[in-house]
């Protein structure tokens, strides 16, 4: 099929003036068939330490979200329980059904290990649906399976899809696919990223970067 299309657009091409036409014939893009939905500021609502006022745990300079937290600090509210967080939560695009996409740039500094970086909220019993952690640099789904690895110091592109109906969880990294397994049943869900502290094996200082975060859906 993809080698059809190629061989269409290079008969395109030659027929045609050869003038600004891509011969790149790219992989599929994990936002290909997604409508990016609008957002505002409005849908970023930010959780940290309840505390703490936010900037010293936030800050958002040159489109670059800064979120950082330590092991030490408060849970987001004084009747939680929670580890402590500093966290986006993408609001009033909470969903019950069809196919959802989550797209940012990330960048975790070497020395954050332990914690939280992107998740779907939400699930049949459990409060999550997908939870990515970094531990020494690799992105794990919750504490186990190896999802990527070198990731300290650089920007990645994430993107996960979840197909709520189908039950289907899928992440990309950097454009390619890495990780994809079943959800964990229907439920209330929202995207989420930053920083929140995992159970175990957590570093006293954690950090993420989020800059271009986009929501698509089908
Ligand atoms: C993090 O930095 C330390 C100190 O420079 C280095 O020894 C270690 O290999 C780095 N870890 C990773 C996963 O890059
Ligand atoms: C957490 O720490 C324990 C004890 O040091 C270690 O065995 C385990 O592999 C660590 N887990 C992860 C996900 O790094």
């Amino acid at each position: 099929m993809k080698g059809f299309h190629c061989s269409l657009l290079l008969i395109l091409a030659l027929v045609g003036s050869l003038e600004n036409l891509n011969l790149g014939c790219s992989a599929a893009d994990p936002t290909d068939g997604f409508t990016p939905v609008p957002l505002t500021e409005a849908n970023f609502e930010l959780q940290k330490p309840y505390n703490i006022p936010l900037n010293e745990r936030y800050s958002y300079e040159d489109g670059i979200r800064h979120m950082w937290v330590y092991a030490t600090d408060k849970p987001h509210d004084p009747n939680s329980r929670t580890q402590p967080r500093t966290e986006v939560r993408m609001k009033g695009l909470d969903y019950t059904s069809g196919v959802w996409q989550f797209e940012g740039y990330g960048f975790v500094p070497n020395g954050t290990s332990g914690v939280t970086v992107a998740q779907i909220h939400g699930a049949a019993e459990d409060a999550s649906t997908l939870i990515l952690r970094i531990y020494d640099g690799n992105l794990r789904y919750y504490s186990g399976d190896l999802v990527a690895t070198g990731l300290y110091d650089r920007w990645f592109r994430l993107n996960i899809i979840h197909d709520v109906d189908g039950d289907w969880v899928t992440v990309y990294v950097d454009g390619e696919q890495k990780y994809s397994t079943k959800g964990r049943g229907p439920g209330d869900f929202y995207f989420k990223c930053g920083v929140y502290a995992a159970p175990r094996n957590i570093t006293y200082y954690m950090e993420s970067r989020w800059r271009d975060i986009k929501i698509y859906k089908k």
